[in-house]
């Protein structure tokens, strides 16, 4: 019987089936929801990614239309996901028709317009989703009607006015999940106690502008996990009597709101109390709230499960309780902008899970403990604006997971500790505003690894800049101003690359201003006011595209300055005391006409003294046509030759049709040599200027790395006179060329080898020549171009002659843009920059996996402060510039 019974079941099933797999008929029911359907698409008016496609009344069925699902029997749309899609328009009341819905999510869109009120009638509604969209206006009192809703999310939307009291007191008793932040809404929170939200276990309202007290029938809600008021307007007392109820709270944030402490805004001990049972708590945010109190020792009876405190921007005094150091699992402690003294308790060095300290902005006194050094996690430590005093602990040196290490505004004395050279982590190294004197050691200049800023402004340090300062090629600040620095400014400050902000200023540096400081490419704002600086400023800075603030005053600089390029938007202010200065800034004395000659003979006769000793060295090489992966080492190249360069080569823009026109098409005739990397061909452009294209074989330019453009960008600021120009960059997906001027005396190869086609030999006078213009050429691109490059193909025919038989050096840096080739038999790798390594690129990477800490780089007060990864993540008023200045650099190109 009972067999019977199931095949006759299995029968009925069957036919069920079959009818709704091929039948052409689908439920009546079904038919006006596929018109709802329909309808609603008519409202999307733009659905970028073509999700709605699938959409139409011939064809799929409705129930295999994107984001729709219906119930087992195909009868009812059950399930409407279009999350997600970039669909653009409005929400259609329509909606209402499909009665069964269960799930209704459109959330990340952009629906705009209101909130349809007939939403309401959805009444088996479970989730409802329509967050990160433009819906403005009211939410609709009759959302209160979804008595099934377990899920509602409307945050990040453009909502206002007041929250509908039905929706927390009508609404569900089922209800888990209510998130209506970042909105604009008003009024008070709508609980009173007839409401039953007892399942609730996430309340999310932050980013409102909700106020009056936190309503005591929240109480009721005691499964809540997560309450989030944060950045609101919401006042009263701390609401201990309700969190003491919710023993399952994991996550409370109250900060940014106008709450009070008990007594009259004198005790935060009730509040804390009544968190000591919430055994789950993890994270703790009450900052910026005029807290007034001191923070009471029952601070280290909550949960040792918690990860964070936030009680920063407060008025909190006294000392710190030592008992705090029993939250052995905290790694973010913030307590910074508050008016709390004493010492920092040692106990502190117990919580080994610390990452990230802030103390700053207090009255805390004393000497920083030793002990600290002990948090070996430690990758934050901000002990800034304080009245801390005696030296520097040693033992830092152990904190090898150090990034950030701010402790400006204090009193510290002392030296700079040469152990901080170990902190191979360290990003930022702030030490300004302190008694600390001492010269910088060598070991601290050293660290590569800074790549946001060193700070070392306003003390006592004395003593030369130390050459080591040239290894932070990552760094993007440097600020050494009043201190009584001496000695010259080393030319090597040039291979600090990406510079953007360096100041000098208020040293009594002497010497002269390098060239290679304006080379540097990032360069924006320079200071070196208030020293002993002489001679002339260099014509690089003039010439560079980046500078934006300039000051050279009170100095002993002379010669004479135009009002064209970096100078143009400069006034006389940034000159100010420098007598030997004149020129066309208003305000400048006119500068008499003087010789010029003087200027040139000196480093004329230097080079011809120089000449006969380098070529000694190098002659042989020469003749023996050996050029290929030597490395000419030298040292001190001719640097001034910028001087004479005429004014920057603006790069044009010359399209691949001028190219395929100025060489006939690239034509065999045109044909002037081939190498290893490709084929080159003369051409004349329209007005006339002779030009070589250097066209990547297509063999190699399948292997160009993808950084070919920011590469190039480099390359064509390694300017000197024995370095040939790159006039400019020829780049599509199958093509790459660059375009270079034509030199009229061919190559190298082609004079050693008169049978190649041209007549001359070159006599000895020439040959030492030549393999000098190579030599100065080589070390600048060794030490001093923006970039270090390694040659690795030096060969004759690299070799280019102009008119006056000047040597220049081609092709430099082709070899870096080319992925592997000749990476591995590269003579020297230690000199040799991968492109990954060559160039910045900060990693935002901090401490704990997935905590992105987003900054913004200022110069003066350079920093503010980083927030928690759930900041990044979810954002807050504090303004998340959300741009790190690394990465920027890194796009611009
Ligand atoms: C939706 O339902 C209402 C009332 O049942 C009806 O008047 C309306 O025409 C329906 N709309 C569509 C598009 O089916
Ligand atoms: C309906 O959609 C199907 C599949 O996307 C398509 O082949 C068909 O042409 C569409 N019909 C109409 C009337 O748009
Ligand atoms: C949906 O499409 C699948 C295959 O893509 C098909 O097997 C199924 O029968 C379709 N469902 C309906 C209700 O048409
Ligand atoms: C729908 O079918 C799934 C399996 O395909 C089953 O698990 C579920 O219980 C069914 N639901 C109903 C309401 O029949
Ligand atoms: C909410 O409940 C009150 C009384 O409990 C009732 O008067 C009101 O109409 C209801 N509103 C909604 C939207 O359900
Ligand atoms: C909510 O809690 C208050 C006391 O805080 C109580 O008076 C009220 O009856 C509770 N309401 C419900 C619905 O349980
Ligand atoms: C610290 O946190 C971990 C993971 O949350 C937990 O397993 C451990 O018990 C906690 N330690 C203490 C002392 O509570
Ligand atoms: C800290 O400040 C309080 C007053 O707010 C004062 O009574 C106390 O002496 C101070 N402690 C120290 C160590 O300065
Ligand atoms: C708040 O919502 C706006 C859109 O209204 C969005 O642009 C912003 O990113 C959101 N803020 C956060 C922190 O999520």
């Amino acid at each position: 019987m009972g067999s019977c019974k199931f095949s006759m079941f299995s029968f009925l099933c069957l036919i069920i089936i079959l009818f709704v797999v091929y039948g052409e008929e689908i439920s009546p029911q079904l038919v006006k929801e596929r018109i709802s359907l329909l309808s609603f698409k008519s409202d999307v008016v733009l659905d970028p990614e073509g999700a709605l496609e699938s959409w139409n009344s011939s064809g799929i069925h409705v129930c295999n239309w994107t984001g729709v699902k219906c119930n087992n029997a195909s009868d009812r749309v059950v399930q409407l996901d279009l999350s997600g899609l970039s669909l653009r328009g409005r929400i259609s009341p329509v909606l209402a028709n499909l009665s069964s819905l269960l799930v209704l999510d459109l959330s990340r869109n952009f629906f705009e317009g209101h909130i349809p009120a007939e939403l309401g009638d959805l009444l088996q509604l479970r989730q409802l989703s329509l967050s990160w969209n433009l819906l403005g206006g009211n939410i609709p009192e009759e959302l209160g009607f979804l008595h099934q809703l377990v899920y509602l999310d409307l945050g990040n939307n453009r909502l206002a006015g007041d929250i509908p009291a039905p929706l927390f007191c009508n609404g569900s008793s089922s209800l888990q999940y209510m998130d209506l932040s970042n909105n604009s809404l008003t009024g008070k929170i709508p609980l009173n106690n007839e409401c039953k939200l007892g399942a609730l276990r996430f309340l999310l309202l932050w980013s409102n502008r909700l106020v009056g007290r936190v309503p005591r029938a929240l109480s009721n809600s005691s499964n809540l996990e997560w309450l989030d008021l944060e950045s609101n307007m919401l006042s009263g007392e701390l609401p201990s009597e309700i969190v003491r109820k919710m023993p399952k709270l994991q996550f409370l944030y109250l900060s940014y709101n106008d709450f009070v402490s008990h007594d009259g805004n004198t005790n935060l001990e009730p509040f804390f109390a009544s968190l000591v049972n919430s055994s789950n708590l993890q994270e703790l945010e009450l900052a910026g709230n005029n807290l007034l109190g001191e923070i009471p020792p029952i601070i280290g009876d909550l949960s040792t499960n918690c990860v964070q405190i936030h009680l920063e921007e407060n008025i909190l005094y006294g000392s710190i309780p030592s008992s705090i150091s029993n939250l052995v699992n905290l790694t973010l402690l913030n307590l910074s902008s508050n008016l709390l003294n004493g010492t920092i308790p040692p106990e502190l060095c117990r919580m080994g899970k610390l990452e990230r300290v802030y103390l700053s902005n207090n009255s805390l006194s004393g000497e920083i403990p030793a002990a600290l050094a002990n948090i070996s996690h430690l990758g934050l430590l901000d002990l800034s604006k304080n009245k801390l005093t005696g030296s520097i602990p040693d033992s830092f040196a152990y904190l090898s997971q150090l990034r950030r290490l701010f402790l400006y505004e204090n009193q510290l004395s002392g030296t700079i500790p040469p152990s901080l050279g170990q902190c191979v982590n360290l990003e930022i190294l702030d030490l300004s505003s302190n008694d600390i004197s001492g010269t910088i050691p060598s070991e601290v200049a050293g660290l590569r690894s800074l790549k946001l800023y060193l700070n070392l402004s306003r003390n006592h340090l004395h003593g030369p800049l130390p050459l080591e300062l040239s290894k932070m090629d990552m760094v993007l600040a440097i600020d050494l101003s009043s201190n009584n620095l001496s000695g010259t400014i080393p030319p090597q400050l040039g291979s600090c690359i990406a510079l953007e902000y360096l100041n000098l200023s208020g040293n009594v540096l002497e010497g002269l201003l390098p060239a290679t400081i304006g080379q540097l490419p990032y360069l924006k704002e320079l200071d070196v006011s208030s020293n002993q600086l002489s001679g002339n400023i260099p014509q690089s800075i003039e010439e560079s595209p980046t500078f934006k603030h300039l000051n050279f005053s009170f100095n002993k600089f002379s010669g004479n300055i135009s009002n064209k390029g970096a100078f143009s938007s400069l006034t006389i202010d940034s000159f100010r005391g420098n007598d030997g200065l004149c020129g066309e800034i208003k305000g400048m004395p006119n500068c008499q006409r003087r010789n010029a000659h003087l200027s040139f003979i000196l480093p004329v006769l230097l080079s011809l003294f120089a000449t006969p000793l380098l070529c000694m060295f190098a002659y042989p090489l020469v003749l023996r046509l050996r050029f290929r992966r030597q490395m000419v080492i030298l040292n001190g190249g001719d640097l001034g030759d910028e001087d004479k360069e005429t004014k920057d080569l603006k790069h044009p823009r010359i399209s691949y049709r001028e190219l395929i026109e100025a060489t006939g098409g690239f034509s065999a005739s045109s044909l002037i040599g081939s190498g290893q990397f490709g084929h080159v061909y003369k051409g004349v452009l329209q007005d006339n200027t002779r030009i070589a294209v250097k066209v990547l074989d297509s063999k190699a330019t399948g292997e160009i790395s993808g950084s070919f453009k920011r590469e190039c960008q480099v390359l064509k600021r390694a300017k000197h006179r024995n370095l040939i120009k790159i006039i400019t960059i020829c780049s599509k997906p199958d093509f790459k060329a660059f375009v270079l001027p034509l030199m009229s005396n061919g190559s190298l190869e082609g004079h050693l080898y008169p049978s190649h086609g041209l007549n001359t030999g070159l006599d000895l006078i020439q040959l030492v020549s030549i393999c000098n213009d190579v030599a100065q050429g080589v070390a600048y691109l060794h030490h001093y171009s923006p970039v270090r490059v390694v040659h690795c193909d030096l060969k004759p025919s690299n070799i280019l002659l102009d008119e006056d038989m000047t040597a220049l050096v081609a092709d430099f840096g082709i070899a870096r843009l080319i992925k592997g080739a000749d990476d591995s038999n590269s003579t020297d790798d230690s000199v040799f920059l991968s492109s990954s390594d060559g160039l910045l690129c900060g990693s935002v990477g901090y401490i704990a996996p997935g905590q992105i800490v987003s900054e913004t780089i200022l110069t003066k007060k350079l920093w503010s402060q980083s927030k928690s990864n759930r900041d990044a993540k979810e954002g807050r008023k504090h303004s998340i510039e959300t741009i790190l200045e690394t990465d920027f650099i890194c796009n611009v190109l």
